[in-house]
């Protein structure tokens, strides 16, 4: 062999290698969604029963079809960003702070309530926390759990003194500068709104505005830079659950639409949402809702 033909050979040999290591990976990668649709938005995984157009979703259900537009994405007919979606029946999403500004006279220059009106989700009282920023500051969350109208809220108050206390040391939510509360399960339909006692008059030189978001547990943390901070923020991330249906397990099993029905599926009720989640059995992984889409992990 001369050293072109040895050349020509290894070239050759490379190439099989690279395309044998090709076939391998095509065949261990797993589709997440169903097959032909797009699984992904943007830097967003959408794996099914989600899908980025109806015929991909499930059922081309209102609730599994989100809206991919210039590679963002949004719950169908809402101005809510999806950042992630995970197939234990949660969906984060980013939601819009309320804010409730005030001039050195004490006249109202901005007030923006927060809402979010979900048909389809229900807002997690497990992995969200309701809070208000500010040191004249009252702050009340209306919803629905059932029919029932059901009203919760928190103040915060503090002086400029305070606020010196709590900007060398405290930096926890315990109603100087800062209340927290925690949300019911259930709970829908929920409008923030925000008010002060005295129209920041009193605190106007270092709190102008008052500020009051749901926001998932452990991405805001109180200090002294959230007065400023908050003014430059216009979304938090918060966290829904959804589930398939509005059955139980045993109901769904049933009909003709069941979803878990792959090998190695099984059916548990969702958490804070109406309907079931399906879940691989352990041993096994990948997307329980599309049809085998659950293959053992150790081989
Ligand atoms: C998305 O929302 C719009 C407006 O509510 C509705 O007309 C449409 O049917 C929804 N799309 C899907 C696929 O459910
Ligand atoms: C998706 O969202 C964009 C921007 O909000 C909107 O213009 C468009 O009509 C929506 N498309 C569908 C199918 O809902
Ligand atoms: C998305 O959610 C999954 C499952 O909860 C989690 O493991 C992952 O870290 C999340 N990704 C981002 C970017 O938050
Ligand atoms: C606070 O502002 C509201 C609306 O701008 C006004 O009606 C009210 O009189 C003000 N109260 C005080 C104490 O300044
Ligand atoms: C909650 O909001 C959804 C979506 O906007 C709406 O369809 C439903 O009627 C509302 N429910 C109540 C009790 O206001
Ligand atoms: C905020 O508090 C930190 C200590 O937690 C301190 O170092 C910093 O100077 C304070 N900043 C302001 C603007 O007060
Ligand atoms: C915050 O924003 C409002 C208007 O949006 C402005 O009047 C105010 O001076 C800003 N600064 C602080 C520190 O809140
Ligand atoms: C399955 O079908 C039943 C009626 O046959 C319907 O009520 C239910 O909403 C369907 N479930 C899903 C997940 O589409
Ligand atoms: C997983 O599915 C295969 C094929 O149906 C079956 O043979 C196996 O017993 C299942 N494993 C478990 C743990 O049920
Ligand atoms: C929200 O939770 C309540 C109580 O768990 C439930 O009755 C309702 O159906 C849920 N809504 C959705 C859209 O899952």
């Amino acid at each position: 062999m001369n050293s072109k033909q040895f050349l020509i050979h290894l070239v050759s040999i490379l190439f099989s290698i690279a395309l044998a290591a090709k076939v391998t990976i095509a065949v261990e990668s797993q589709s997440i969604s169903l097959p032909g649709c797009p699984d992904h938005c943007g830097e967003i995984k959408v794996p099914y029963p989600f899908g980025i157009t109806p015929e991909c979703s499930l059922n081309g259900n209102r609730k599994f079809y989100l809206n991919c537009t210039q590679s963002s994405l949004y719950l169908n007919s809402s101005n809510l960003q999806v950042t992630n979606i995970s197939l234990d029946g949660e969906v984060s999403v980013m939601n819009f702070i309320g804010r409730d500004c005030y001039n050195k006279k004490g006249v109202r220059e901005e007030h923006i309530q927060s809402q979010l009106w979900l048909a389809n989700y229900n807002v997690s009282s497990a992995r969200n926390t309701f809070i208000a920023v500010g040191c004249d500051t009252y702050s009340t969350v209306n919803g629905y759990r059932g029919k029932e109208n059901y009203v919760i809220g928190c103040v915060s108050s503090c002086n400029d003194i305070d606020y010196e206390s709590f900007t060398s040391d405290h930096q926890s939510c315990l109603g100087v500068g800062c209340c927290q509360i925690s949300i019911p399960s259930g709970l829908k339909n929920m409008t923030i709104s925000l008010s002060s006692y005295n129209n920041h008059t009193f605190v106007y030189d270092f709190n102008p505005c008052s500020y009051a978001f749901v926001v998932e547990q452990g991405k805001f943390k109180f200090s002294n830079t959230s007065f400023q901070e908050l003014n430059r923020t216009e979304k938090l991330p918060a966290v829904l659950n959804w589930g398939i249906g509005k059955e139980s397990c045993d109901e769904a099993k049933k009909r003709a639409n069941y979803t878990c029905k792959g090998n190695n599926v099984t059916c548990v009720a969702a958490s804070n949402a109406a309907g079931y989640l399906c879940q691989c059995l352990p041993g096994y992984e990948g997307n329980p809702y599309l049809p085998d889409g659950c293959h053992g992990n150790g081989s």
